[in-house]
């Protein structure tokens, strides 16, 4: 008798990682892969963070830290609080976490029941929808495009015909890159505590936008939950770090989920991440990058046919409406692999129903790859 998998854990696969695994067997058979499209930075961590874990490791145990996080990293996050949003949160409200993804889990379970409703943004970032339904929450897709520049509105959010109880609002978000105006951001934080919505503000992308700061919902709302993560400005992907910053009453809950769920988080990651508060002039040099390989992708694209490009605020993403191109941008994606060696991201893994009209360029690689990436794909389309 074959044993049952439990029902909660039958997910879709998060796609960028099997478009990943198809690149790399592609270089594994000795052919170029130009990788535009894993959203991670191309840099290793800042210089003092990687001195800084050598020491963890010459000079520190490494055993399990408290559940929350060692007190220096989470003083280091509230000073960067003061310093970068002008908010002063006490660092007992700041949770440190196995990335922004163990951040999800403790947030979901702490403030969703199973049954409740929660709206998330279509496209957007899929595991939003993949881990709340693990929690046997019930995902509310609301549909955005480019009249709202991919951003949900409090207008769209009021003509909803159910009544949720939590949203995921993401600025800059995955996989378009847009940004809630101020305004909006501040309308959404209003309408989710009149309307008791509990507010997921993931704030991942920010440090990397082009033409203002981004705010944080932490200004508008006193019952939000802010996830973040060393993953993207701090160039720290693969040391799994993120950190939460949480209502006063929700932080007992969340240090008992976490002592059972995670124990800590990694600890040798959170003596290096101290440093990378010291480390802002090479991380915006990251980001004077990003924004010469958004410039170049933007001249390009559209002349490889790519022309109708979502607004690009922040992140390291372009999200092009390739309906012209084609209707499925999964084999589209693969041929592109496939006969131009340029790997890029389907939209089916950010929205099941208009996805199969968009692709993701993630432009976290070196510029010289945006280059060459752009001729490859001009050539593709314009000498087929
Ligand atoms: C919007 C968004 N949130 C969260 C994550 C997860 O990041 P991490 O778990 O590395 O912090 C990602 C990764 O791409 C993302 O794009």
């Amino acid at each position: 008798m074959v044993l049952k998998i439990a029902s909660r854990s039958d997910i879709s696969p998060f796609i960028v990682m099997d478009v990943m695994r198809s690149a790399n067997a592609r270089e594994a058979s000795g052919k170029d892969v130009l990788h535009l499209e894993v959203g991670q930075p191309s840099t290793p961590a800042p210089k003092s963070v990687i001195e800084a874990a050598k020491l963890g490791l010459d000079e520190e145990l490494l055993g399990y830290t408290d559940a929350l996080g060692i007190p220096l990293l989470r003083q280091r996050l509230s000073d960067h609080y003061k310093a970068y949003y002008n908010l002063r949160i006490p660092s007992e409200r700041i949770i440190v976490t196995t990335g922004s993804s163990g951040a999800f889990i403790l947030g979901f379970l702490a403030v969703f029941e199973p049954g409740d409703k929660v709206g998330i943004t279509s496209p957007g970032y899929p595991a939003y929808k993949n881990i709340l339904r693990t929690v046997g929450v019930e995902v509310i897709e609301v549909s955005v495009n480019e009249d709202t520049a991919f951003q949900p509105s409090v207008e769209i959010l009021s003509n909803l015909d159910v009544s949720l109880d939590g949203l995921i609002i993401a600025s800059p978000s995955n996989p378009t890159g847009s940004m809630l105006s101020v305004a909006s951001l501040s309308e959404i934080c209003s309408w989710c505590s009149a309307q008791k919505v509990r507010l997921i503000s993931d704030e991942i992308y920010h440090g990397i936008t082009f033409q203002r700061k981004a705010s944080s919902a932490l200004h508008y709302s006193e019952d939000a939950v802010i996830v973040n993560s060393f993953s993207k400005y701090f160039s720290m992907t693969g040391w799994r770090l993120g950190w939460m910053v949480v209502p006063d009453n929700l932080i007992r809950t969340i240090e008992c989920l976490a002592q059972n769920l995670f124990i800590s988080p990694p600890t040798l990651s959170q003596l290096a991440a101290v440093s990378a508060f010291d480390c802002f002039d090479e991380l915006d040099s990251n980001v004077e990058r990003y924004a010469r390989n958004r410039s170049i992708l933007l001249t390009e694209l559209p002349k490889a046919g790519f022309e109708k490009l979502a607004p690009s605020d922040g992140a390291f993403y372009l999200y092009a409406d390739v309906s012209s191109l084609t209707s499925n941008s999964e084999t589209f994606c693969a041929r592109i692999l496939e006969e131009a060696g340029v790997a890029i991201t389907p939209g089916i893994d950010f929205d099941t129903q208009y996805g199969k009209n968009f692709v993701r360029f993630s432009y976290a690689g070196e510029t010289a790859v945006m280059v060459e990436a752009s001729s490859r794909l001009r050539e593709l389309f314009f000498n087929p």
